[in-house]
């Protein structure tokens, strides 16, 4: 399998799915919704959209449904970022190779666009209910797939993580091995959780699927943010698309701080490993997902 091919495939189709849902640049709040859109036009590897669908496809499912949530997904991960690169914040000025949305269009519109990013999702992902007349999916399937979306972004999820990551900064190696933990869980696994678990909850899976799809994603998202804080080390800023050294000009104690380079290494590939090991044990055909995850490994984006 030509793994990169395979890749800009589907990245490809989803900026195609995304575009579909982007909002129409027009009346009073026009620079906000200028600046919706250029948040997302500037890139990003979308990998969360990507796992939902694959996980989607893997358990059967066929339908359109699924597209509102990846749009949604997709919405809420790039105001995780416009908001995180805020001054108050990691305070960058570079994000998928282009200005931040803060340096195009001032702090209070780059404020406002999270915002608005973060709305405009749920009201997306509620356009699913539009793609079915089926009374399950309506009356159940839906409904629990919005409860992961939101439970999985807020402060049981993501922003929790985004919370004890500032609150960290400057602890130094009086970061305890727990709170790294619950930093990386949240901040960043937690998204990639819920999309990899709203693929499997759209397309039926069990209880005991989406407890093991709950794993893998985990793994998934703890090597993705260990391989991020090893970028923000040892990457090369034009190929990366935003700036080295955010982490240490900020004082935080990444895993790569606490456990130093090689270690952090070894971590990615370990829990991506396991990942796949578990991934296997499923019928479907996991052979994307599996060559997807390890090309993971060793990014250099
Ligand atoms: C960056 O996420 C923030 C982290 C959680 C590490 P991505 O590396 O997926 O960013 P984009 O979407 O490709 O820009
Ligand atoms: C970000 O972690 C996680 C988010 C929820 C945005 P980082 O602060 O390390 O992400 P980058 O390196 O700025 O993309
Ligand atoms: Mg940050
Ligand atoms: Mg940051
Ligand atoms: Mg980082």
């Amino acid at each position: 399998m030509n793994i990169k091919a395979e890749i800009s495939k589907r990245t490809e189709e989803i900026n195609d799915i995304l575009e579909h849902y982007l909002p129409k640049e027009e009346g009073y709040p026009k620079t906000v919704l200028e600046a919706m859109n250029y948040s997302i036009h500037a890139g990003g590897k979308r990998i969360r959209p990507m796992l939902m669908k694959e996980t989607y496809e893997l358990f059967g499912g066929s339908e359109d449904v699924v597209h509102p949530f990846m749009a949604a997904m997709e919405m809420i991960h790039t105001y995780s970022l416009v908001h995180d690169d805020l001054p108050a914040m990691d305070n960058d000025m570079l994000r998928r190779g282009k200005p931040t949305t803060h340096a195009v269009y001032g702090e209070a519109m780059g404020i406002l666009c999270g915002d608005a990013l973060l709305n405009y999702a749920y009201e997306t992902a509620t356009l699913a209910f539009d793609k079915t007349d089926d009374a399950e999916v309506l009356a159940h399937i839906i409904p629990k797939a919005l409860r992961i979306l939101s439970v999985k972004a807020g402060i049981y999820g993501m922003v929790g993580g985004q919370v004890a990551d500032v609150e960290a900064e400057k602890m130094g190696l009086s970061l305890d091995e727990d709170k790294l933990r619950y930093i990386i869980d949240n901040k960043t696994g937690a998204l990639i959780e819920s999309s990899m678990m709203i693929g499997a909850i759209l397309a039926g899976a069990s209880c005991d699927t989406l407890q093991k799809i709950e794993t893998i994603a985990n793994n998934v998202g703890v090597a993705f943010q260990i391989q991020d804080d090893i970028l923000d080390v040892i990457g090369d800023e034009a190929v990366l698309g935003k700036p080295i050294g955010s982490d240490e000009r900020n004082e935080k104690p990444t895993y790569v701080v606490l456990h130093g380079l090689e270690a952090s290494k070894e971590k990615v590939k370990s829990l991506t490993e396991e990942a796949v090991d578990i991934l296997k044990g499923f019928e479907g055909d996991t052979s994307f997902l599996e060559e997807f995850l390890m090309y993971l490994v060793y990014r250099e984006k």
